[in-house]
């Protein structure tokens, strides 16, 4: 949701925040800002829309340097998007940024108000900033002052504070995500809200834990750092990841967007995961020791969706029982758990707020609790008992299409794990890595079919059994990122409702494999029957579906049987981009999402 970054250095401070905030664009944002200490002075720069207004703007005062600011990306929660609501707010004394949500706003805002003090925007944020200020009257201490501010808000959030007359960054979280970096060489320190902002800036980076007051100082000679507890005793809660991400990741490289370099990463990456995970199985030994009563599958939208096939894995290789359930879902339900069952919680970024709250629920209840997660150090991931990463790299499409990928196969290698005598699965996952290769060499014909029905009203995908869960996501990457309107249905349920849909207007993106072959294919005819255009995903040259097909693409799937699901996906993830492309949206960045939603 939005974003953070925050520098101090021995440089302008200009650049890598603006850096930094243009590659936290993907998170989705609908307004900017900067603030920086000039000569002593707070100053605060903020635009509605892209960044570049904040840019052009900025470059119109280009006299104007700093070497410390703090710099914020918005997705609005509370109050219009607006000059005045972005952030960060600030006054003589302090500026800050704020990502997440102050649930007991209104109640601090009163009391605040009836102490004679005054608000600018109509946003949250700003009650911390008015907060703060009256507790530094007070006490004359910026630490404390910080830390009894946070302590008085409720709610999940992260804030980095800028003061007027210090050239620190003070940052501090509860369930949010924020991480410190330092670059070891120049003592220049950083912070953010996603690591990815900081590549090729920093060399060392700490995750901190919850309600640490982090003080960055790169005035110190070597400790830039120092971490208290919120009674301000030095405090070891953090995490330090010292390796990097690529500056590779940044960029799109020969690819015209994000999402279409990341579908076209995943055969190397299928590969990958396969040797990091056939020399490292510390965790997945753990994690199998013993077998669960239960398993808890719980994450939200693609996460969720490889879930579902995590599930048909589990239970039908392992014959463990599972429960599947959306994030946002679960935690409200009092959940029917037993001590010996296991929460399997899936996320790319680690971040995401419903998943995380499942997650403490899960551990209320004693129950053990595993992620499947590709950023290492997020609150996912140091929350849980053992991980198993996906080795994605960054993802930074909105529309998630390799994290599926590999959370699917993570699944697959820990049902595998579950398995009294787990098998070799060394050919399956070059076999899967090619299948998807022939797909990616495919992608002209994928683009005709997208030409040719990118105008029509509505999409219903159908598939059954292991490929349900794939006529999901085809839906789901389609709706986001091509603005129409598209479900995905289980295809024996077409009769029971969807069915009356369908007419000239509507098409049905149908997955016909051999597995329960003849059902399937009647499904199809009964579309057909009712005028619908039928584009049919089926297995190799096919002449029945070719015949009932308007466009057919037969997939070749080398043999895979268990794997197949995900090379059908490939196919939908272009069709959707292509689809999306012809339409002309903002593919990268589709309106109204956000990469990691870190509010409920
Ligand atoms: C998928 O394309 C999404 N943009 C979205 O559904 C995403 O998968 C979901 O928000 C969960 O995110 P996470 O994997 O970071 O937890």
């Amino acid at each position: 949701m939005c974003g953070i970054v925050g520098y101090s250095g021995k440089s302008d401070a200009v650049s890598p925040v603006l850096e930094g905030l243009s590659r936290l664009e993907y998170r989705g944002y609908d307004s900017a800002g900067i603030s920086m200490n000039i000569d002593g002075k707070l100053c605060i720069f903020k635009k509605e829309g892209k960044l570049d207004n904040l840019k052009n703007f900025l470059k119109e005062k280009s006299e104007l340097s700093s070497t410390i600011g703090i710099g914020h990306t918005r997705w609005a929660t509370h109050g219009k998007v607006n000059d005045t609501n972005a952030h960060p707010h600030g006054n003589e004394d302090f500026s800050i940024v704020h990502n997440g949500i102050i649930e007991n706003a209104n109640v601090l805002r009163e009391e605040l108000k009836q102490k004679g003090y005054q608000f600018k925007s109509e946003t949250d944020s700003e009650t911390f900033l008015v907060k703060l200020s009256d507790e530094f009257k007070q006490s004359k201490d910026i630490e404390q002052a910080i830390i009894d501010t946070f302590k008085s808000i409720e709610g999940n959030s992260a804030f980095v504070v800028i003061a007027k007359n210090s050239h620190k960054i003070y940052s501090i979280k509860r369930s949010a995500p924020l991480v410190c970096g330092v670059n070891e060489e120049s003592g220049d320190v950083y912070v953010s809200s996603d690591p990815y902002a900081l590549i090729g800036f920093t060399t060392k980076i700490y995750f901190p834990g919850d309600s640490v007051l982090c003080i960055a100082d790169h005035r110190k000679a070597n400790n830039h750092y120092s971490f208290l507890d919120l009674n301000r005793n030095e405090t070891k809660d953090y995490t330090i990841q010292q390796k990097q991400m690529s500056l590779n990741t940044v960029s799109k490289g020969k690819y015209e967007h994000f999402m279409l370099k990341e579908i076209f990463e995943q055969p190397e990456l299928v590969n990958k995961l396969f040797s990091i995970y056939s020399e490292d199985i510390t965790s997945l030994n753990e994690m199998t020791k013993s077998r669960p009563e239960m398993v808890h599958i719980i994450a939200c939208g693609t996460a969720l969706h490889a879930g579902l096939v995590i599930k048909d894995f589990l239970e039908r290789k392992n014959r463990i029982r599972v429960n599947s359930d959306f994030a946002s879902e679960f935690r409200y339900k009092e959940p029917l758990i037993c001590k010996k069952d296991v929460g399997l919680f899936i996320s790319q970024s680690g971040e995401t707020a419903d998943t995380l709250a499942c997650q403490e629920l899960c551990v209320a209840q004693d129950l053990k609790t595993y992620s499947i997660v590709n950023v290492e150090g997020s609150t996912l991931y140091r929350s849980c008992d053992y991980n198993l990463l996906l080795h994605a790299g960054a993802e930074i499409g909105v529309a998630s299409t390799k994290a599926f990928t590999q959370m699917a196969l993570v699944g697959y290698i820990l049902s595998n794990a579950y398995l009294d005598e787990p098998k070799d699965l060394k050919s399956e996952f070059e076999l899967l890595s090619q299948a998807i290769t022939l797909i990616l060499n495919r992608e002209e014909e994928i683009k005709k079919i997208a030409r040719d029905i990118y105008n029509y009203k509505g999409f219903i995908f159908t598939g059954r059994r292991e490929q349900y869960p794939i006529a999901l996501e085809g839906a789901l990457k389609l709706k986001e990122i091509a603005y129409v309107h598209a479900e995905g249905y289980a295809a024996g349920e077409l009769k029971h409702g969807p069915i009356a849909l369908f007419d000239e207007s509507m098409v049905n993106i149908a997955i016909v494999t051999k597995d329960l072959y003849e059902k399937t294919l009647s499904n199809a005819q009964e579309v057909k029957a009712r005028k619908g255009v039928m584009v049919i995903l089926g297995e190799g040259e096919d002449s029945e579906l070719s015949e009932i097909s308007d466009f057919y693409f037969g997939i070749d799937y080398l043999g895979l049987t268990d794997l197949k699901p995900l090379v059908t996906n490939v196919v939908l993830q272009l069709l959707s981009y292509h689809i999306a492309k012809f339409k002309g949206t903002d593919i990268d960045k589709p309106r109204n999402l956000a990469k990691s939603v870190t509010v409920e």
